[in-house]
């Protein structure tokens, strides 16, 4: 779901500032583009702020998919689905890290930056990155997109 013309951002809370870096160094590794958004090192804040940040910035198309790191993830995914047209999905493994992308379009990836050793974080990422949507999924997609309009 990724080339070297997609435009990720990546926002933090100061529980998972080393984390954010960290993806952050990773992507730009991979050829991407990466920007990033949320406290320096010791800085305290709250998660909801960057959230937005971040998801409104996809949903407005400025980004093309974000990446959002607190402690749990929890949070931020919480925040993030707040904002219409996001799919922000928080990931634990490999597994629900290919199906966000396979079934689900996340255009936000959450992780718990408490919970997730940095190696493994990044594949996470990578696993995301790496699986394309299943466009037998859209109907369902269009579902969400509806219940959007009940707010
Ligand atoms: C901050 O202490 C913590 O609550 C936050 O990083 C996140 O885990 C919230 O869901």
């Amino acid at each position: 779901m990724s080339d070297g013309a997609t435009r990720l951002v990546v926002g933090s809370d100061h529980a998972a500032v080393s984390l954010r870096q960290a993806i952050v160094a990773h992507l730009r590794e991979r050829g991407l583009q990466a920007a990033e958004i949320g406290p320096a090192p010791g800085e305290r804040c709250d998660y909801p702020d960057h959230a937005a940040t971040v998801a409104r910035s996809v949903a407005s198309g400025e980004f093309d998919l974000g990446l959002l790191v607190c402690g749990t993830g929890i949070g931020m995914s919480i925040a993030a689905n707040k904002i219409p047209g996001i799919r922000a999905a928080l990931v634990h493994d490999p597994f629900t890290a290919q199906m966000a992308a396979m079934h689900n379009d996340a255009n936000v990836l959450c992780l718990g930056g408490r919970l997730l050793a940095e190696a493994y974080a990044l594949d996470l990422v990578d696993h995301w990155l790496d699986t394309e949507f299943e466009e037998r999924h859209g109907a369902r997609l269009a579902k969400i997109t509806s219940l959007e309009s009940e707010a």
